[in-house]
């Protein structure tokens, strides 16, 4: 299959010539691999509605940073769900850049972390609970995707002294079934996890409930046994949250239960595109699998190295090593620093002009204050790796284009916010005065 662009996106270390050769693989694109977590839940009865805007309802959200935002209402039972059989999926435009959800400033050191990313995810309210949603997870994945099940773990909520709730044995006893069922061990692919990891709050208030999170082991062998789970460690990530909305949080740190058990699921829509097609359908774990090296992000890294000149050549920062290595001012060491930082400011500038763009089509402009100011952040810090690679004048706006054109399809208001007027005044001034 010919991705968009003739390029191939699988090896994490290659040269120009490797870019312009055809792609070898074959894997769905990222438009697919969308369409067909949707077409699943349509399969299985769910309405699919749109994305909500990344302007929250909730005045104490900056932005939508979850695709259960747009439900909590119904959630608390203020509202009632008018889809029948009450469930619905959708794709959620997220920006997680500021309060209790914030991953800005990892932006670009990983394969991983974005301020704007989209959330894949499905919802019972009052209908179906844990069983159907841990069985359809694993259904999607292993049966339809063809995720190596022996790659898969799964965690449940344990609560350690003093924290909310109980084992959760229901969640725990089906994915022990489904992992016994692929003659895996429940044992060493089921873990238990605290409120930290397994216990999912939108905010300090609100909705809330124990989750079970499926993780992937993406190492060569893949047989590092469940001891990488929630390390942070990026051949261990976690692709998708099953949370069980059991509670609202109160102010006082109390937990009321709800009058009805809800599912409230987030998959990490770069994290899954970036599995299927860096392992190339899940034949070869060999190389870094990152979210940029993927359909989603390559067109916004084709425009900017036509714009810097500069190539993107997917090095990571490799912490410590300067300390280690004894020849740190060798050369050699000294270009690849350099590759390495021009590495950084690609992905940091690729994934922070997704925010922007997304936020201002949205109406969300960047300013000196609230969410406007976490935006302004947002610019300065793209505008400042910028330098990295050798842009000293407005250079920001014009890769809005090529996120338009790429993801326009599915969210229209892109292209209807193209040209704003706004984008005309994120001119190197003006950012400089900020
Ligand atoms: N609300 C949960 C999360 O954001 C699952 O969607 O992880």
């Amino acid at each position: 299959m010919t991705l968009p662009g003739h390029i191939s996106i699988w090896k994490s270390s290659r040269s120009q010539e490797t870019w312009l050769q055809p792609p070898k693989f074959d894997t769905m694109t990222s438009a697919q691999i969308r369409q067909s977590f949707l077409d699943f839940f349509r399969e299985k009865q769910h309405t699919i509605v749109p994305s909500s805007s990344l302007l929250p309802d909730a005045p104490n959200l900056l932005f939508t940073n979850a695709g259960m935002n747009q439900f909590v209402p119904i959630f608390l039972g203020q509202q009632k769900p008018p889809w029948k059989p009450a469930r619905v999926a959708d794709t959620q435009k997220c920006i997680r850049a500021g309060g209790k959800h914030n991953d800005l400033e990892d932006v670009g050191l990983d394969t991983y972390h974005h301020t704007f990313f989209e959330m894949l995810g499905n919802w019972s309210f009052g209908d179906y609970f844990k069983r159907e949603a841990i069985e359809w997870a694993w259904e999607l994945l292993v049966e339809r995707w063809k995720f190596p099940p022996q790659r898969l773990y799964a965690t449940v909520y344990k609560p350690g002294p003093g924290e909310p709730s109980e084992f959760d044995r229901e969640a725990h006893d089906h994915w022990a079934h489904l992992f016994r069922e692929a003659d895996l061990d429940p044992a060493v692919h089921v873990l238990n996890g605290g409120k930290a990891d397994n216990f999912w709050m939108m905010g300090d208030t609100g909705p809330c409930g124990p989750c079970s999170e499926v993780h992937v082991d993406l190492t060569p062998d893949g047989d590092t046994r469940g001891e990488l789970v929630n390390k942070e460690d990026p051949r261990c990530i976690e692709i998708w949250n099953l949370v069980f909305i059991q509670f609202t949080a109160n102010p006082d740190g109390s937990f009321t239960p709800l009058p009805q058990r809800h599912v409230d699921t987030g998959m990490g829509f770069e994290r899954v595109t970036a599995i299927i097609q860096g392992t190339n359908n899940f034949v070869d774990f060999s190389g870094t699998i990152s979210n940029y090296e993927t359909d989603i992000f390559r067109p916004i890294f084709n425009e900017l190295e036509k714009l810097s000149g500069k190539r993107y050549a997917s090095m990571l920062p490799t912490v410590g090593r300067l300390c280690e290595t004894p020849a740190a001012d060798t050369p050699a060491l000294q270009n690849q620093n350099t590759q390495e930082q021009v590495d950084i400011a690609f992905r940091v500038i690729a994934d922070h002009i997704r925010a922007l763009s997304f936020a201002i089509a949205d109406g969300i402009v960047p300013s000196n204050e609230g969410r406007g100011y976490v935006l302004r952040r947002i610019l300065r810090r793209a505008f400042s790796y910028g330098r990295t690679l050798g842009f000293h004048e407005a250079f920001f706006f014009k890769l809005v284009d090529v996120v338009a054109r790429t993801v326009g399809d599915i969210f229209p208001e892109l292209r209807a916010k193209q040209k704003p007027s706004c984008w005309r005044n994120f001119r190197v001034k003006r950012i400089l005065r900020w």
